[in-house]
């Protein structure tokens, strides 16, 4: 145990600590919804690396669940959280209540940009503009300098990088690589819902994201074809409620007809009642 991390749970001691920590160096922030794995746990490195002072939010954000998402069964292990990102060296982790974020009568919020229309968005309507809200609110309790983000959520960060733009927040934006597991599974949270079956099937998806580069550099570039060779594999492997399967443009996330260097491929969809995602940048 680190006997400098400090965990807390209000406002503005938060805020304060942090104002000081500001006085003193480089602040690094990890906002996370805690049930931490080794994705988080890059970034909270990659801070303690480049940062004088790291501070780690943990805070499941009801307003970007939908009424038929996992709010109730997501994940609380507060006190493993705790203790892992003590042991990392970090100084400062934020466990608000959901009162202190959103006490009676919070209706503000903020308005998230045109790139979350797309994909995510369109599969779960309110999710980026309680994303776009709760990170504005932990920019403001939590001023650090440079805030990290896993590439694991491609169009969130670009979401985040667009709003900070868009609003002038005095924050710099870092996207950290996605962690996986060594058969290629994007390391989430919500891996531990899947039973071994299911565990078998959640592979196709970054295999299917592999298979895109792959045929890419085979030299074939329609999309379309791409596409088709994508949505079989994971049909094959018994994935078959998919949200989306797409090749889109790196900043827009519109679909591309021809994939070149920089295409992001895309894809989410549910095995069992589990909702996974995952995307890669096609080399
Ligand atoms: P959460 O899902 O807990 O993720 C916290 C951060 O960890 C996000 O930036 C996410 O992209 C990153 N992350 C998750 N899995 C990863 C992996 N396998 N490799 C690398 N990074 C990974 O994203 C959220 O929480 C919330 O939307 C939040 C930003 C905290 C706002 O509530």
């Amino acid at each position: 145990m680190n006997e400098q991390t400090t965990i807390c749970s209000e406002i503005e001691s938060c805020r304060e600590l942090v104002w000081s920590a500001r006085q003193a160096g480089q602040v690094g922030l990890v906002p996370t919804m805690g049930a931490l794995h080794q994705g988080h746990l890059s970034l909270v490195s990659a801070s303690t690396q480049q940062c004088d002072f790291t501070v780690v939010t943990v805070f499941v954000n009801p307003t970007q669940f939908s009424a038929n998402e996992d709010l109730s069964s997501y994940p609380r292990p507060l006190q493993e959280d705790c203790r892992v990102l003590a042991d990392l060296g970090v100084d400062l982790i934020f466990t608000p209540d959901e009162s202190t974020m959103y006490p009676l009568g919070c209706t503000t919020v903020v308005q998230p940009p045109a790139v979350a229309a797309a994909l995510e968005g369109s599969h779960r309507r309110t999710h980026f503009q309680g994303v776009t809200t709760i990170v504005t609110k932990l920019f403001n309790v939590a001023p650090a300098h440079v805030a990290y983000f896993g590439q694991k959520d491609y169009q969130q960060t670009l979401v985040i990088r667009r709003m900070v733009a868009d609003l002038n927040l005095p924050i710099e934006i870092q996207v950290e690589p996605t962690i996986r597991e060594p058969d290629g599974l994007a390391l989430s949270s919500r891996n531990q819902y899947l039973d071994g079956e299911q565990r078998q099937q959640a592979v196709s998806l970054s295999q299917s994201l592999f298979l895109a580069q792959e045929r890419f550099d085979e030299g074939e570039s329609s999309a379309t074809a791409i596409l088709i060779d994508m949505s079989q594999h994971l049909h094959d492997r018994g994935v078959t409620d998919i949200d989306y399967v797409v090749l889109a443009h790196p900043d827009s996330l519109e679909s591309v007809e021809r994939v070149e260097v920089g295409t992001m491929a895309l894809v989410a969809a549910r095995v069992g009642t589990t909702r996974l995602i995952d995307n890669k940048r096609i080399e």
